[in-house]
């Protein structure tokens, strides 16, 4: 491990419903990386922080630019697990030099933490990581498209069972979205396009055949797979699994539907449906793509360390290593 990785990765939020995953994947990922579980409660980041070992805990306190830390406190990265709405983890890191990752905007609300890049953007590595499952929906769909020469559109959709909410703050943030915007962005026929009513998505199809209604998201993945594979038309959408048609005796799962359609390497066109099972809670599939981050912004993976700048997820990681990763950690993938 290198000098700059013996200092801890401090967790804001880290005794949260996905940063306690975060921490754990981190920890079997890497034995030794030393971890700060940074929250309000102290009793709660402490009691986390025995049980992972080489890990403390930090009292948090974000209305401050300190964030309420010694002054002799030294991080090798901050890992922000949570809607900082001061956005003093991003400066604190900034001013410090650190990796930094956002883990909770949506599109329409990425402009404070860009207009803090703009101001200063030689200090830090700063990674936006609101996407769908951490990055991984992204990774995982730009590693099936490889399969064409010519991506024409994509569709990704993630499917939820209805109690799969997630903790208090993954649940305020759903309401801040709720209130702040009707629609959602969309790439359409070669043009950025807020959603109307025409454009709504009929129903998904999940794994196990049954249709769910589906509703847009303003999700960074729009804008990484657009971007990425330049397809014309791409498109986020969610549906929920209500509880009564869960299996009796089976606990919540998840999943993704990915169907990308243009040309293939053998020169056809058509359509290729994938999906992805998690068969557990999404937040804890959330926090695989949040650790999968951190070992590459630290260079423990994947490339040395990374430089200052503002990134997306699949600028840094390796789609076929994301997708190897997230199935070693049990999600199983199929080719329908
Ligand atoms: N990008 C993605 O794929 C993805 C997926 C799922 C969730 N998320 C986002 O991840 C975030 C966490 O979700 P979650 O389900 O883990 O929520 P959660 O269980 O409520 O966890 C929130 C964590 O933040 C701490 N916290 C809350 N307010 C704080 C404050 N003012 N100062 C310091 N610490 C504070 C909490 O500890 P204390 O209460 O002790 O302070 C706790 O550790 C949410 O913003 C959610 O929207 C993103």
């Amino acid at each position: 491990m290198s000098h700059v990785t013996k200092k801890p990765v401090l967790i804001l939020g880290g005794s949260g419903v996905v940063g306690r995953h975060t921490a754990k994947t981190l920890r079997r990922l890497h034995p030794d990386l030393p971890l700060a579980i940074g929250a309000r409660d102290l009793d709660r980041a402490g009691a986390l922080a025995k049980e992972l070992g080489h890990a403390t805990a930090a009292k948090i306190d974000l209305d401050r630019p300190d964030l309420g830390l010694p002054a002799d406190a030294a991080f090798s990265a901050v890992v922000t697990l949570l809607k900082d709405e001061t956005l003093n983890s991003a400066k604190y890191a900034q001013s410090r030099g650190l990796p930094y990752i956002a883990f909770s905007d949506w599109i329409f609300e990425m402009g404070p933490l860009v207009a803090r890049y703009v101001h200063a953007p030689a200090s830090a590595p700063i990674l936006f990581l609101g996407h769908i499952l951490g990055g991984t929906s992204t990774l995982s769909t730009l590693h099936f498209a490889k399969e064409l020469r010519r991506v024409d559109s994509i569709e990704l959709a993630v499917v939820l069972d209805e109690d799969d909410v997630g903790g208090p703050s993954a649940q305020g943030d759903f309401e801040r979205v709720e209130k702040a915007v009707s629609s959602y962005l969309l790439r359409k026929e070669g043009k950025w396009h807020w959603a109307t009513e025409a454009d709504a998505r009929g129903p998904i199809k999940d794994a196990a055949g049954a249709e769910l209604a589906a509703r847009g998201l303003s999700v960074f993945d729009t804008l990484s797979l657009a971007t990425a594979t330049g397809a014309p038309s791409v498109r986020v959408d969610m549906a929920i699994r209500p509880k009564a048609s869960r299996a009796p005796g089976k606990g919540i799962s998840h999943e993704i539907i990915v169907e990308l359609h243009g040309e293939k390497n053998d020169g056809t066109v058509g359509t290729i449906r994938h999906e992805i099972v998690y068969g557990i809670g999404h937040s804890e599939s959330s926090a695989w793509g949040a650790a999968l981050a951190v070992e590459r912004l630290l260079g423990l993976a994947g490339g040395p360390p990374v430089e200052a700048g503002l990134h997306f997820p699949e600028r840094l990681l390796d789609p076929a290593y994301v997708v190897e990763r997230i199935k070693e950690f049990g999600a199983r993938v199929k080719r329908a």
